[in-house]
């Protein structure tokens, strides 16, 4: 069907192009009508147009404009005419003018809607999934998918003139055990056997340094068969970037240059030339966690003497039992106060990750401590309240477990709670470097070590000799990237002996044969001279999430799954039939 394609789009026209005669295609977005005047808001990528269909206009053109209803798509012909100055929209980058319509073209109808597009109430994300195509017509979906768009090509041109390739690496590849569980293609030609798609270009890239691209990065898709949360997704998209003859530092500074290079370019906003570097140990012990939000502060302290020395058994026990208590301290405002309600909410939420419970008092103005665990210090405020540097008005929270991770980690939900609740968190973008890792960790279920990481990142070299004799000690080359309180970036210096390799297979309980089995080509591939190599994967969708303050991944993706798995729109994963099943050689067993 011919139409008549658009002159100009709807976010372009401006006072100065009075007088112009234009075509205009686009959505209906609003449509007022009194007694014959039209009031037509035209919606496309670019902007919102006023269209105007007079009164006493031609009946044709009355008669196409009474038949609009929302999102109908058209195209409108006529001329722009400067708005009286009283009628100026200046919430709209076309307020100034609008276009007097000639002639209205209906290129396509639109059935009654699910949902309002831009309502300001938007629709239950089951519907915006299902009809995603009409949620992307909203301008939040379009300005972040467009901020998607202005983030890779940044990082595309700031690599390109680092002399760095974009290359690609294959998406059906032999299953090789990275952390999460695998998403498996069955091979039609070989009975039997599976295609993986890769949880990350891990070993691909580490290849293509055996193949000498001593500086790659690629915008990969990954799959992982995990449970989708706020900001995780099924499949996702990584900045994959790799190097040779590097040292962690040369990958650290070239982040820090990407970043600033990015936020500067996207929006137009000033990063440090260099970010915080904080040892694993010192962000948990000082924030709770190993993504630390440092846009409030709320450090936590070590407790551990104090308590010792309080008539407080469960505290008294746990120092003696070489466990650990430590201390937070905070004070209400009119945002949050601290009512026996909520402090049970903050209890609640350290018992989340193993508190028995959480200790708490409050310090007056007099200098003395009141309420809660206070009595069993008595005699001892001056201490608590100096080595706090608590304040009269303050309430210090307590958090006693025998086992240091656990400990950290519960007082750490306490500290972001009263962050977000206490309204504290500074509008910024604070990132900082987690390094000094553990390279090992140990899984309780299955009575072994694994890889913090993965499995090819390099011990730091002081713990070589000696790695088989005590794994949990062992630090590891590897650093995060953490933006706002969340982990958006990680990688690592790699092995590239094969020996250590082995000894690293070994630790995480893999056979020699098994670990030939499953990354043989890798071991292959160290034979013949790989040389030392060091990368990382920032996250672009959650990087996306955070820079355009969504708290949910979905919203920076064009076509996300719901947190089910599942695609509401095309209704993913569905049944296939049953000729397809036989040329894969695959029977379905049914549910019992
Ligand atoms: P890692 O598994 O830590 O490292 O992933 C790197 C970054 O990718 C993002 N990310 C995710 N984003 C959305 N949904 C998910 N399910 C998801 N999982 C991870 C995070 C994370 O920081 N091969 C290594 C990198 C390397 O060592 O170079 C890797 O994939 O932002």
């Amino acid at each position: 069907m011919d139409f008549k394609q658009r002159t100009v789009t709807c976010g372009q026209l401006r006072a100065a192009d009075a007088g112009r005669t234009v075509v205009l295609n686009g959505w209906v977005h609003r449509d007022r009508n009194h007694g014959g005047l039209h009031f037509i808001n035209l919606r496309d990528r670019y902007g919102i147009t006023q269209v105007v269909v007079n009164g006493d206009s031609d009946p044709d053109l009355q008669s196409t404009a009474s038949q609009l209803k929302l999102e109908y798509c058209i195209g409108v012909t006529g001329t722009v005419r400067k708005r009286p100055d009283e009628m100026i929209n200046k919430d709209l980058a076309t307020g100034e003018i609008e276009v007097v319509a000639s002639e209205i073209e209906i290129l396509s109808l639109c059935e009654t809607l699910p949902f309002m597009i831009d309502e300001e109430n938007p629709a239950r994300e089951d519907v915006r999934l299902k009809y995603r195509y009409l949620d992307l017509r909203c301008f939040g979906m379009q300005k972040r998918i467009a901020l998607r768009h202005y983030f890779v090509k940044a990082v595309r041109d700031f690599l390109s003139a680092r002399d760095f390739y974009e290359i690609e690496t294959p998406t059906l590849i032999r299953s090789t055990p990275e952390g999460a569980r695998d998403f498996l293609v069955p091979s039609r030609i070989y009975p039997g056997k599976f295609y993986a798609l890769p949880q990350s270009p891990q070993l691909m890239k580490q290849l293509l340094m055996v193949g000498g691209f001593d500086k790659y990065f690629q915008i990969a898709r990954c799959y992982r068969d995990e449970d989708a949360r706020g900001d995780r997704q099924l499949e996702f998209t990584q900045l994959d970037l790799e190097m040779s003859f590097v040292k962690r530092d040369d990958i650290l500074s070239l982040m820090e240059e990407l970043f600033n290079y990015v936020f500067k370019q996207i929006l137009d906003y000033q990063l440090p030339a260099h970010f915080r570097r904080i040892a694993y140990k010192d962000a948990m012990n000082t924030y709770g966690c190993d993504k630390p939000d440092l846009r409030f502060d709320l450090p936590i302290m070590d407790f551990n003497e104090l308590a010792a020395k309080s008539s407080f058994s469960a505290f008294k026990d746990t120092v003696a039992a070489n466990g650990f208590v430590k201390a937070l301290c905070a004070r209400p405002n009119e945002k949050c106060e601290f009512t026996r309600k909520y402090i049970d909410e903050l209890q609640d939420a350290a018992k989340v990750y193993g508190a028995k419970g959480l200790g708490w008092m409050k310090v007056t103005s007099e200098g003395t401590l009141s309420g809660g665990v206070s009595k069993y210090f008595a005699g001892m405020e001056k201490e608590v309240i100096d080595s706090l540097k608590a304040q009269g008005g303050d309430v210090i929270f307590l958090v006693a477990h025998e086992n240091w991770k656990r400990c950290c980690t519960s007082i750490g939900a306490v500290r972001s709670k009263l962050g977000r609740d206490l309204e504290i968190i500074r509008k910024s973008f604070e990132f900082c470097w987690i390094i000094d890792f553990p390279l090992f960790c140990y899984n309780e279920e299955e009575g072994h070590w694994e890889a913090e990481h993965h499995m090819f990142s390099m011990p730091q070299a002081r713990f070589i000799p000696t790695l088989e004799s005590n794994p949990g000690e062992v630090l590891g080359d590897l650093y995060d990237l953490v933006l706002n309180g969340y982990e958006v970036a990680s990688g690592s210096i790699r092995i590239h002996d094969v020996e250590l390799q082995k000894r690293i297979f070994r630790i995480c309980n893999f056979t020699d044969e098994e670990a030939q089995f499953r990354f043989g080509f890798l071991l292959n591939a160290f034979r013949f001279g790989p040389p030392p190599h060091g990368g990382i994967a920032p996250g672009i969708d959650r990087l996306i999430m955070i820079i355009s303050e969504m708290t949910s991944i979905k919203e920076v993706i064009a076509f996300p799954k719901n947190t089910a798995a599942l695609s509401p729109m095309d209704e993913a994963p569905s049944e296939v039939d049953q000729k397809q099943l036989d040329e894969l050689h695959l029977i379905i067993k049914k549910k019992d």
